[in-house]
């Protein structure tokens, strides 16, 4: 008898788990430098908190949970995202005695019994954050920040970034009874799901990917929200404009979860770039959640990336997994490749990624290995630049090069390598040309 995995869940081989060892470096790194710390809570959680925090009407709940039984008859379920186990821990340990806000992250397995398709599985895996203790749009802000970094710094490309707000509990409330009303002559027309939407879940309606040429005319949430309510999303904007982070305001972007009050984004990818699915990653505002779950009041906001479907992606546009040298180091001669040691060194050091042929090969040789490798620049150096103390520093893409002096390599390698990973954090502080919108 021959055993295969369930069905829905994939094998991770050595083949494909550089790319997920890279993401997960990156992941790291972004978290680290917008200090988040790492929080891991267990696989499964009580099945009420599921239905009390994601919410009893979404399809996760209702459909999607992998719930059993244990030995003492608990309702146990594996947990289909990390939002409510978060939350249950950050009451549980009273995180929120700690400090004003509380910035956490977590990456690992989630389960949802779902139709498996390219992108889609039931055992999936979920990078995402979770930021406590502060109303304020400049968390939403922080929040969308890391997430739009991670994909620059993954290297993803047609991705982008879908902005709404879905107000309060009350503002919900208003809207949905004029949605019902508006929905309620379609009803004949509306596939089942969304029939049996209607009265339980409106907002969810206006999802409905079978249903969409129905509702040109539906109303709008964001024309119902208060003036308050408006004012933090006007302010989500302005900061998200002066970052130069591109996004449009998509009002009919509703998420699948219960949670969210206020700011909800989505990034997503152009044209069918994972299957008929376009969505990696996810998040908003969830100002009610804590203390629904029994904590205090206590705003907050997260967002989670499907891991799964960034490798899709990354493996799909090509990108090599790690992240090529800003420098490679073409030496002729012992002493100079001597020379070249310390730099290497000290540019390590300072976060810079730089490698060289360490065989002593021929000139021609080290440098066609510096165009594979698609390193920036290379940089060259025999005994006639040692001992002029300068070297030859060539960009490889267009051959233009020119003579530095060994101080100002340091620098000027240290400043290319930071050019290429922060083009965003230049333009806030006006200097270079503005990220394309
Ligand atoms: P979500 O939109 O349900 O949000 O899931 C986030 C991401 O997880 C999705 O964008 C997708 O990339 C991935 N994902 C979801 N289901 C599957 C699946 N069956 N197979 C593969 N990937 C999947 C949440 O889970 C919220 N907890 C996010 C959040 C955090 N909101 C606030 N804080």
């Amino acid at each position: 008898m021959m055993f295969q995995k369930p069905k829905g869940t994939t094998d991770l081989l050595p083949d494909i788990i550089q790319r997920w060892q890279h993401i997960e470096h990156v992941v790291h790194s972004l978290c680290e430098r917008y200090v988040y710390r790492e929080i891991r809570t267990p696989i499964f959680e009580a099945t009420e908190l599921y239905r009390r925090g994601v919410g009893q009407t979404t399809d996760v709940v209702e459909k999607e949970m992998y719930s059993f039984l244990d030995k003492a008859n608990r309702n146990m379920t594996l947990r289909p995202e990390g939002t409510a186990g978060v939350v249950r821990a950050f009451i549980e340990h009273k995180m929120y005695a700690e400090q004003d806000i509380t910035r956490l992250y977590y990456m690992g397995p989630m389960f949802r019994y779902e139709q498996p398709q390219s992108g889609r599985y039931r055992q999936f895996h979920q990078f995402g954050i979770e930021a406590f203790g502060t109303e304020d749009p400049t968390l939403d802000v922080e929040t969308i920040a890391l997430g739009q970094q991670l994909c620059d710094e993954l290297g993803l490309r047609d991705v982008f970034l879908e902005i709404n707000s879905v107000g309060t509990p009350a503002e919900r409330e208003v809207y949905g009874a004029q949605l019902r009303a508006f929905l309620a002559p379609l009803r004949t027309q509306l596939c089942a799901d969304c029939q049996s939407r209607i009265e339980r879940n409106p907002l969810r309606v206006l999802d409905c990917k079978v249903d969409q040429h129905l509702f040109g005319d539906a109303p709008v949430l964001l024309d119902e929200l208060t003036p308050k309510s408006h004012a933090h999303f006007e302010q989500v904007q302005a900061q998200l404009d002066a970052l130069g982070i591109a996004y449009t305001v998509n009002p009919r972007l509703v998420r699948g979860l219960d949670y969210y009050t206020h700011t909800a984004f989505e990034w997503k990818v152009r044209a069918q770039a994972i299957g008929s699915i376009n969505t990696i990653g996810g998040g908003g505002r969830y100002n009610g959640l804590v203390s629904q779950l029994g904590g205090p009041v206590t705003p907050a906001v997260g967002l989670a990336f499907g891991l799964e479907r960034l490798v899709l992606l990354m493996t799909q546009q090509g990108g090599s997994p790690q992240q090529p040298p800003t420098a490679y180091f073409v030496t002729w001669g012992d002493e100079a490749m001597r020379c070249v040691q310390p730099w290497m060194y000290a540019l390590r050091q300072a976060g810079v990624v730089v490698t060289s042929d360490a065989k002593q090969r021929q000139m021609k040789t080290q440098l066609k290995q510096a165009v594979r490798a698609e390193a920036t620049f290379a940089v060259l150096l025999g005994e006639t630049e040692l001992a002029q103390r300068r070297v030859i520093l060539k960009r490889l893409a267009t051959g233009e090069q020119q003579e530095v002096g060994f101080d100002e390599l340091v620098v000027a390698l240290t400043k290319a390598h930071h050019e290429r990973h922060a083009h965003t954090a230049h333009h806030a502080f006006g200097i270079g040309d503005a990220p394309e919108k």
